[in-house]
């Protein structure tokens, strides 16, 4: 739902012309808000108001901020070069994460895009339970991994998995969220394949922050897996009926040091 202020507004139309549901008309020179119910509130109106006249409602004002282009514009160059430098993390130091970080990496996942700016995804944090969770996933895994025949799609990680479980019991080798002191879980609506796509395109963003700010990231398509498994497990970390997780992700303080990028496969595209 939009407002807008009539007192302010110059009819010049720039909002008929973005808003992705037409939401918005202009007649005998008059610019409206027609069509409530097409209304994504996706805020582009309010963004490109040249006089400020539109405000979308049931929405905190003060997190609309006014950037000049040296506060948003990066280097494309950078940009590409961490890219390609990120790497994922498996090696941690032991040091907190400042919680004015963790929340800017989260924040990072609120802002991404959402389809039909659904805003669907919830994060759950892993901190003060993060060793009995990691237990319960090891756990699960390795029973899992020792039920599994060549016939299984996850073979291939039947002994990978039930030698993680070995290690930790004798050693303590965590090598399933590699001693990070944080994971953050993304959750989403069960059913909705396009809440996949927000998770994974949040998670990109929340991983490129991180590095940014020096932070280390690994997804743990694991944890999904096992979620998706064991009904004690999405219970323990308070999902409802309708949600699923789509992807886990650890954050710390890397304790590895990359010199250089890494070889991928060939650019695979086709240009019709
Ligand atoms: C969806 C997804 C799930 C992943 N799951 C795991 C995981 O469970 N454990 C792990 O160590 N790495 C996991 N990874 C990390 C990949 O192994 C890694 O991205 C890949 O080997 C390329 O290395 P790089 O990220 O350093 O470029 C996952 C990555 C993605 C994108």
């Amino acid at each position: 739902m939009i407002e807008i202020d009539k007192e302010l507004c110059t009819d010049c139309g720039w909002c008929v012309t973005d808003c992705p549901g037409n939401c918005i008309i202009k007649r005998d020179g008059e610019v409206f808000f027609k069509y409530p119910d097409f209304c994504i509130e996706c805020g582009h109106c309010a963004a490109g108001c040249p006089v400020e006249a539109v405000s979308v409602l049931n929405y905190s004002h003060d997190e609309i901020w006014n950037l000049a282009p040296e506060d948003y514009v990066v280097d494309p160059e950078k940009l590409q070069n961490l890219f390609r430098f990120r790497r994922s993390v498996r090696i941690y130091r032991k040091q907190e994460v400042e919680p004015e970080k963790l929340e800017a990496v989260l924040q990072a996942g609120r802002y991404s895009p959402t389809g039909g700016n659904r805003q669907g995804l919830r994060y759950i944090v892993l901190r003060g339970q993060l060793e009995e969770i990691k237990i319960k996933v090891i756990t699960f895994l390795n029973e899992m991994a020792g039920s599994w025949d060549e016939n299984n799609i996850l073979y291939g990680y039947k002994e990978k998995l039930m030698d993680n479980y070995r290690k930790f019991l004798s050693k303590g080798v965590d090598r399933l969220f590699y001693k990070a002191p944080l994971v953050i879980i993304i959750a989403g609506t069960e059913g909705l394949p396009g809440e996949i796509i927000d998770g994974a395109l949040a998670a990109s963003r929340m991983e490129l922050l991180a590095s940014a700010m020096g932070l280390g990231v690994c997804f743990i398509g694991f944890f999904k897996f096992a979620a998706d498994m064991d009904p004690s497990l999405t219970e323990k970390i308070g999902l409802q009926k309708k949600e699923q997780v789509i992807l886990a992700m650890t954050l710390g303080y890397p304790g590895v040091k990359y010199f250089r990028t890494v070889n991928r496969k060939a650019l695979n595209v086709t240009y019709l």
